[in-house]
């Protein structure tokens, strides 16, 4: 019926018309380049435009439908995308956090919320879930992505898909997913965005692509080309990635659209003036161009010269008429604008609570000496740091639909959730960071933060006289949401000068402090790990943060996030992640240098917060790993289990995780590869078997000729609560 229906109107088209399916131009809410789409109604009326993102709100997109529905010769409905990255106007934590929660039905059911609401805004298209792995976190884009891992991120890929998508796109509440950046855009050298990417076939199969995979296997209908080049040719006009890998190896049938101006890039990159880029990019297999208008304006060229076929431009054409079809535009074109949707379902108190639940359940607790946590509910408490009073913050990067206004500050917010219980004063305490110029750039787009221009030293003592009454000092620092991102990589990750500074003070007065550290990566935290008795990383937890921060700070919410990238000791272990190789020349056990071994002279190999860890205020003891045989077969299965007791004092969530290390293979393997994880509730006193199956299956690797096959042998599994604190146990899969 599709096809039918699209080949009778594609016959009908002219070629302008069809080059104008391709064209995506931005409504201006959200512009991340020098470009911004302008004559837009206009283009509409001619059918120059294919789609429209960063437009929100029914009555905007409506009068552009209209503009298309009533004006343009074909009649042809406009899609509409936005990203809607973390939630749309209920904001759920930034990606890592999210990932933190290890949790799928709740990762699954955030990106549901996001899709009702924005889905009734008008939108139908979200440039969502970002996949890419990322190992360096200098890179400030590492926020909006699951992390370091393969196994996880392609676990979340497959839950945000399923979310935003349902099972069925054509209905009103559903959003068309966009797998991004592809390809391995987190890989970016030195960690500095947009830079070059060059890696190993092997590397790239096996670690960064599967997650990509995922998503696409869990049915995402459009996939975002990346800015960078891969092995020396931009992932924009890549014919093996886009057209032989994603197409013909991948048997993707859906939608292909660039980043933002990525197709006039490749002119940046050297790839030739913008006729031949835009004829470039179209033929390696790129359907719709963002904002950047080089297909809208040289491909017509292009084909009367024969540098482009009407068969390509046709196959663009047929898959974005393809996505409108698959979104029901065609039979009803206002199906996703719906103001009385919109009022009731934006921000409701349903989807508040879960932003709440997802927030505190994305909290890493990294260290809690002496048990200073939980608090209890009284006396007063002092929330000091350049943190404690921004609700523009709290929401966390790429979130462009919050209301920024609305959203309580971690003061207003612990307020509300503690009412008269507790009593909470606040000050600024330090500028986030003592250089102006970086503070301005890390807080852009309306997300401020207050500075004061008096001696560091008079702010402090101000900080202090405030504190003075307190029982326990709560220090709000770290990063402002603007500190990562998009083209927001730093070199320095440790917490700014000026807030190191307060922090000293803060624990010279002999009070108890918690480090509550927003982060929208990984910040290197040795000298915090030292010295203050308890940090809770809170990333950026969205609308709701500052009440979960109350929940999990008094007591009310247990703890239970683990880290989904590793935490490095300094910026020079960059690029660090668990599931590194052996080498050739592996450190002995338990040492931290050897002569000629593969280590540093100043720094211990090991990170200071292994990937997996997170404390909890309960203590959750393993007992002895079991596998019900050593030995096993293809078509048979090994039964790992271990028993799990909860032998603390409070209720709690513990997630067990299970790796695996091949010990003899073809080609080098990881000494760790995380493989499952199950995330278990138990009551305080509770005891519960947790069992996995391994499967010859999950030993499969890509082997040098990229065959995805598994090698007879040794292997070793592993169980623990991260990746550091294991048991392990021998197996072997065996020849048939
Ligand atoms: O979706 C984004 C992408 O992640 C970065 N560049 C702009 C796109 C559209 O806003």
């Amino acid at each position: 019926k599709m096809d039918a229906f699209i080949n009778e109107l594609m016959g009908k088209m002219t070629v302008e018309e069809k080059i104008g399916q391709l064209n995506l131009v931005t409504g201006g809410e959200a512009t991340t380049g020098s470009v911004v789409s302008s004559n837009v109604e206009n283009n509409i009326k001619a059918g120059k435009i294919g789609g429209i993102f960063s437009m929100s709100s029914p009555e905007k997109i409506r009068k552009a439908q209209e503009l298309a529905i009533k004006h343009s010769r074909l009649k042809i409905p406009i899609i509409f995308g936005m990203d809607v990255i973390h939630g749309y106007k209920t904001v759920f934590p930034i990606p890592l956090g999210l990932a933190a929660t290890w949790d799928m039905p709740l990762i699954q059911q955030t990106a549901r919320v996001a899709a009702v609401e924005a889905a009734a805004d008008g939108i139908n298209w979200t440039f969502s879930p970002m996949v890419d792995i990322s190992r360096d976190a200098r890179w400030g884009r590492i926020s909006e992505g699951s992390g370091e891992d393969t196994y996880l991120s392609s676990r979340i890929a497959r839950e945000m898909v399923i979310g935003y998508q349902g099972d069925d796109l054509g209905k009103y509440n559903t959003l068309m997913a966009c797998v991004k950046h592809f390809a391995l855009y987190g890989a970016a050298e030195a960690g500095r965005d947009y830079h070059t990417t060059d890696m190993s076939l092997h590397r790239m199969y096996n670690e960064y692509l599967p997650p990509y995979k995922a998503a696409l296997d869990a049915g995402a209908m459009s996939v975002m080309t990346s800015f960078n080049d891969i092995n020396g040719v931009p992932a924009t006009a890549n014919k093996w990635l886009l057209t032989d890998l994603l197409r013909k190896d991948w048997k993707f049938d859906g939608l292909v659209v660039t980043d933002y101006t990525a197709v006039n890039e490749l002119i940046e990159h050297g790839l030739g003036d913008l006729q031949q880029v835009s004829a470039l990019s179209l033929k390696a297999g790129v359907d719709m161009d963002m904002v950047g208008e080089g297909f809208l304006t040289t491909l017509k060229k292009s084909m009367d010269e024969g540098k482009v076929s009407l068969t390509e431009i046709d196959r663009a054409c047929r898959y974005v008429l393809e996505a409108k079809y698959r979104l029901g535009l065609f039979e009803d074109p206002f199906r996703y604008c719906n103001e009385d949707r919109a009022k009731k379902e934006i921000g409701k108190a349903e989807h508040l609570r879960l932003a709440r639940e997802a927030a505190g359940k994305s909290f890493v607790l990294l260290k809690n000496e002496g048990q200073v946590l939980p608090l209890k509910k009284q006396g007063t408490v002092a929330v000091i740091g350049p943190l404690a009073n921004t609700g523009a913050n709290m929401p966390g990067t790429w979130s462009v639909s919050a209301d920024l206004q609305k959203t309580l500050s971690l003061v207003d917010g612990m307020k509300a959730a503690l009412g008269n219980k507790v009593k909470i004063v606040s000050h600024l305490g330090a500028n986030l960071t003592s250089d102006a110029k970086l503070q301005e750039r890390s807080t852009m787009f309306g997300r401020t933060i207050p500075r004061d221009e008096r001696p560091a030293e008079t702010v402090i003592q101000e900080a202090l006289e405030v504190s003075k009454g307190a029982d326990v000092i709560v220090a709000a620092l770290g990063e402002s949401s603007e500190m990562s991102g998009e083209s927001s990589s730093r070199t320095d990750l440790n917490i700014p000068d000026s807030q190191r500074k307060l922090l000293e003070a803060l624990l010279k007065t002999g009070k108890p402090v918690v480090l509550v550290l927003f982060a929208g990566r990984p910040l290197t935290l040795t000298w915090e790990d030292e010295h203050v008795p308890a940090i809770l990383n809170v990333w950026f937890g969205g609308t709701e943060t500052g009440k979960a921060v109350a929940d999990v700070l008094f007591g009310d919410v247990n703890p239970s996030g683990k880290l989904p990238a590793t935490f490095p000791r300094n910026v020079g272990q960059l690029p660090i992640y668990y599931s590194q190789k052996n080498t050739g020349r592996p450190l002995g056990e338990g040492q931290w240098f050897q002569k000629f071994r593969s280590n540093y002279l100043d720094v211990a190999n090991d990170p200071l917060y292994p990937f997996g860890y997170g404390l909890s205020y309960s203590k959750f003891d393993y007992g002895k790993l079991q596998l019900d045989k050593d030995k096993f077969a293809k078509g048979e299965e090994i039964r790992v289990s271990v028993e799990l007791s909860n032998s603390g004092n409070f209720d709690g969530e513990e997630v067990v995780q299970l790796y695996v290390r091949d010990m003899v293979g073809s080609v080098t393997r990881p000494i760790k590869e995380l493989k499952n994880f199950q995330k278990v509730f138990l009551k305080k006193g509770e005891k519960k078997k947790i069992e996995f199956v391994i499967t010859e299956e999950d030993l499969r690797f890509y082997n040098q000729s990229l065959e995805f096959v598994s090698e007879p042998g040794a292997f070793k599994v592993f169980v623990g609560g991260n990746v550091r604190d294991v048991q392990e146990a021998d197996f072997e899969l065996m020849e048939r």
